[in-house]
């Protein structure tokens, strides 16, 4: 039976990924997630694998050279997939020095870990030893906004943002180890992730979370940078497919040519709860164009990402195959239905780290 080691597993993409990984092999594969449940992390997005008897929950923090390396002890680990990390850009531009440490330094001691783990004494790894590195097709920089211009895995690294910088800091890293130590990696860099169990400070859930209770809308600068969505379930098909029939030491790019402006993204969503909600939902009444708010813009704003997922479409046959309009829909619906969840992560330190996010924008 294979074991998966998974980091931020209690994250949006981390806890989307488990759901598709056990949806898929059941009980052929063991999960242990390891995650040190900081805001972001959430043990109730797993609640319903608790009982398995193949999924294992271990409370730690990525950083924590001793913890890490006992797991990789007293378990034989064959895929690492790391997701941990700090996530959101606007939190980098106020704390940046938490990014480098959880992205830089905590995947510097999961390399490290697993390479003390796997490597056998003349430098060779066991075949099946595998790493994969969840990236962002944010350290590339931002493109012009042309409709023609493309991320390709040979895009050179420009990265604006502190997380964005951490990002690629931890890319760096990991083909650092595929170059000096041969040691058995791949990274993915992938586009912006919506769906459900995302964390209420990004655009689309914060969106669904402020017009749901009347609050409002807020648009960076003029609301027309670009961003390329992709569902999370296709995000997580993309990362399997490239751990199985990915070539070794290789980056892949996932991404879904789905390009869309802010504005569009705040006027789709209004939209869509205004069709979902019922009649007689009394939230109904607060969902309305009014509530847009153009603020003041995010320093350094990236205008533009735009995946060209040519590469893995070629190599490994994967393609997007959520259609936005479903997907969208999806998300809003899971929102919708899981009330409890969206009000259980927005109580406490959210409202603090709302005022202070956009009390003076
Ligand atoms: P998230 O913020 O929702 O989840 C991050 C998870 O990591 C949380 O469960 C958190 O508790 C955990 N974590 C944070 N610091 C940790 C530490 N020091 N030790 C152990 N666990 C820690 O993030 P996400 O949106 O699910 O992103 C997951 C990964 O995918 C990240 O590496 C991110 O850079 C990458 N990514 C995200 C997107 C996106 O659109 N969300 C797009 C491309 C790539
Ligand atoms: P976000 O979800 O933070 O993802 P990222 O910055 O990693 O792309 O933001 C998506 C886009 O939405 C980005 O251009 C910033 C913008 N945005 C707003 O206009 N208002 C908001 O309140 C937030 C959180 C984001």
């Amino acid at each position: 039976m294979r074991t998966y080691l998974v980091t931020g597993g209690a994250g949006f993409i981390g806890s989307n990924y488990i759901h598709y990984m056990f949806r898929k092999y059941g009980d052929e594969i063991r999960i242990i997630n390891v995650d040190a449940l900081t805001y972001a992390g959430n043990l109730a997005n797993l609640k319903d694998l608790e009982d398995r008897g193949n999924y294992t929950f271990i409370h730690a923090d990525i950083t924590d050279k001793p913890a890490i390396g006992k797991i990789f002890k007293e378990n034989d680990i064959d895929r690492v997939v790391h997701f941990a990390a700090e996530s959101h850009v606007d939190r980098s531009i106020t704390t940046p020095e938490v990014f480098v440490t959880t992205n830089v330094l905590g995947t510097a001691v999961m390399l490290n870990s697993a390479k003390a783990a796997w490597e056998r004494p003349d430098g060779t790894y066991p075949e099946g030893k595998k790493f994969l590195h969840v990236s962002t097709d944010e350290v590339y920089g931002s493109l012009p906004d042309d409709g023609k211009s493309y991320f390709y895995e040979t895009t050179p690294y420009s990265p604006h943002s502190p997380y964005s910088a951490s990002k690629a800091g931890s890319d760096f890293l990991v083909k650092s180890y595929m170059d000096t130590y041969h040691f058995p990696a791949n990274i993915t860099n992938t586009s912006n992730n919506y769906g459900p169990y995302q964390f209420p400070e990004k655009l689309i859930p914060l969106l669904i979370n402020n017009a749901l209770s009347g609050r409002e809308l807020p648009v960076y600068g003029d609301g027309m940078n670009i961003r390329d969505w992709l569902y999370v379930d296709d995000h997580a098909k993309g990362i399997d497919m490239v751990q199985e029939q990915g070539k070794l030491f290789e980056t892949y790019n996932i991404g879904g040519h789905n390009e869309k402006r802010n504005i569009e993204i705040v006027h789709l969503v209004i939209d869509t709860l205004l069709e979902l909600l019922p009649e007689d939902d009394p939230r109904r009444a607060n969902v309305s164009r009014d509530l847009i708010r153009f603020v003041g813009d995010r320093k350094g704003h990236d205008r533009r990402y735009a995946i060209a997922p040519d590469k893995i479409k070629a190599e490994i046959g994967w393609e997007p195959e959520t259609k936005f309009e479903d997907g969208i829909r999806k998300t809003i619906r899971w929102y919708l239905d899981n009330q409890e969840w969206l009000q259980n992560v927005t109580s406490g330190d959210y409202q603090s780290y709302y005022e202070k996010m956009y009390s003076n924008r």
